[in-house]
């Protein structure tokens, strides 16, 4: 079986004025170019995206294309040294266009050049009314347009003291996937993002990540058969650093990060990508 590729998140959430975010971008190609090659695997083995806010997408992704960066623009995967990023948006609208104010829809991120997009964020469950069915609503829509939807589960605190988090992230999964065949399994990628975890500096420890991680590996493999359950990237967030993703990404059904804080910090990220690019499982 080939192995997963790694995949690291950067979620910038609401930070980041148009010129601020173009100043992160450069600090980061600077700190890439500055980091030693990894020893490992090849870089092309490593997916690096971004998901700066709606309002900065265009200019992260002309600056990322300055610097050959940008996947597709020159210097992309083919080169060496610094790996190539692809742009995610941090949540969209499933309709294509429509009467909704304030809203975004699938079609314009792919304008943007978006090719993931979080979806089921636990902030955007928390305070802006998503629900499982509008959460299935749109990763259908992200893989109707071609773009990979970034699924988030997790559970709370008070879920896990109950011994609930596998039949919350069980009712996620199915809720949220229901209608999506074994085909476009592929496309999509899971982040568990255990709640209480989220920029508490308090991340799961390895063993509550690889018991949370194989139970969701065991539900999509149910879902989609081995193959495409094996092939699903499963990504680990909630206080991800440069100091704890070693050890996450040793897990087996660990398959990456979605980073919140970290990744605002240019020169973190940098070294955080380094270690997911030479980190071995
Ligand atoms: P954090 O956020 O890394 O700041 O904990 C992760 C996330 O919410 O995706």
């Amino acid at each position: 079986m080939t192995p997963r590729p790694r995949l690291i998140v950067g979620n910038w959430k609401m930070h980041k004025t148009i010129p601020e975010a173009v100043g992160l971008v450069e600090q980061l190609a600077k700190h890439l170019r500055r980091e030693p090659a990894a020893p490992g695997p090849p870089p092309a083995q490593l997916e690096i995206v971004v998901a700066p806010p709606f309002t900065a997408l265009a200019a992260v992704a002309s600056t990322l294309a300055t610097h050959g960066l940008l996947v597709g623009t020159e210097g992309g995967t083919s080169r060496p040294g610094p790996p190539s990023v692809e742009l995610a948006a941090q949540d969209m609208h499933w309709e294509d266009a429509g009467a909704y104010t304030g809203e975004v829809s699938p079609l314009m991120l792919k304008d943007l050049g978006c090719r993931y997009v979080i979806v089921g964020h636990s902030e955007r469950r928390r305070y802006f009314g998503e629900t499982d069915a509008t959460v299935r609503k749109k990763v259908l829509a992200a893989l109707r347009h071609g773009l990979r939807p970034i699924l988030c589960v997790g559970e709370t605190w008070d879920q896990r003291t109950r011994n609930q988090t596998e039949s919350v992230l069980a009712a996620q999964l199915t809720e949220a996937l229901t209608g999506v065949d074994k085909d476009q399994g592929t496309e999509v990628v899971i982040a568990y993002e255990p709640i209480w975890a989220i920029g508490s500096g308090h991340p799961a420890t390895p063993p509550q990540a690889r018991e949370a991680h194989r139970h969701i590996r065991a539900r999509i493999t149910a879902l989609w058969g081995q193959e495409t359950g094996e092939r699903v990237p499963i990504l680990y967030g909630g206080s991800v650093t440069a100091e704890n993703i070693g050890e996450l990404l040793a897990i087996r059904d660990v398959d990456g990060a979605l980073v919140g804080g970290a990744c605002l910090d240019p020169a973190q990220f940098a070294r955080i990508l380094v270690v997911a690019g030479s980190a071995t499982a």
